[in-house]
């Protein structure tokens, strides 16, 4: 696949068919995604690819403790800041209204987006799910190593016919992921890839999402100058 066509047709995919993966392809992905880079090559990322039992025990703790109406403990790593400023704060909420709008649940209807976000919990369904882990010791660049490690997964798995969706909503359930890989106590869940053949008739998957235009993020410097991305 063209890198080109990988990068810009790659979307978070939220509904995925029965159609079995062949591990062998993962494992492919897997090991050319050690060609990443990483500060230093530290190669800072740890991967549990779950399938069969493993995967099907974690989707029955999630199942049992959300019938049960448990809430699950924080994450062990604040997902967003507190209080997300412009222009972020704008684009988180149009995410969230354009996922919702596709999916025809009005913003009022709580219980329907709360339905569709505790999908997450089945990773949406998908045949495989990977939970990445980092060194609990590691540093602000590290994170960014294991986000380029994920990416550069997510293009992958589109050669090999797949898609994925990146999933944050997983560091709320460290402690039942826990239960099923055990975990050295030095690492901490950082996030869930969902990875499957996407179901194309899904309208959940219809959802294309925007992006803000250069002139929001680069700043062409041809002499001394500030940088001029918006930041308020
Ligand atoms: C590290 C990371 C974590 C994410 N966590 C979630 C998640 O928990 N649930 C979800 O539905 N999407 C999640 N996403 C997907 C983003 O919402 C998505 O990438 C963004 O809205 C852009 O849309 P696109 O991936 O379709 O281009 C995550 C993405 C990344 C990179």
């Amino acid at each position: 696949m063209d890198i080109t066509e990988a990068v810009t047709g790659r979307r978070s995919v939220r509904a995925f068919t029965d159609e079995p993966v062949d591990l062998a392809g993962i494992e492919r992905v897997l090991e050319q995604a050690q060609r990443a880079a990483s500060g230093g090559n530290l190669q800072p990322w740890h991967v549990a690819v779950l399938t069969g039992d493993a995967l099907q025990a974690l989707r029955s703790k999630v199942g049992e403790r959300l019938s049960s109406g448990e809430r699950p403990p924080s994450p062990e790593y604040p997902v967003y800041p507190d209080t997300l400023w412009e222009p972020y704060r704008s684009r988180r909420f149009q995410n969230g209204e354009q996922l919702y709008a596709t999916l025809g649940i009005a913003r009022e209807d709580k219980a329907g987006r709360m339905t569709s976000f505790v999908r997450n919990w089945d990773f949406f369904g998908a045949p495989v799910g990977l939970l990445l882990f980092v060194d609990r010791g590691m540093n602000h660049p590290q994170w960014a190593d294991l986000g380029i490690w994920l990416q550069t997964v997510m293009l992958l798995l589109r050669a090999e016919g797949l898609e994925s969706c990146a999933q944050e909503a997983w560091s709320a359930q460290h402690d039942l992921v826990a239960q099923v890989v055990d975990v050295p106590d030095q690492l901490m869940l950082f996030c869930g890839l969902a990875i499957g053949h996407e179901d194309t008739s899904a309208p959940v998957n219809a959802l294309r999402t925007t992006r803000a235009p250069l002139d929001e993020v680069v700043t062409w410097l041809d002499e001394p100058g500030p940088l001029t991305s918006r930041t308020t």
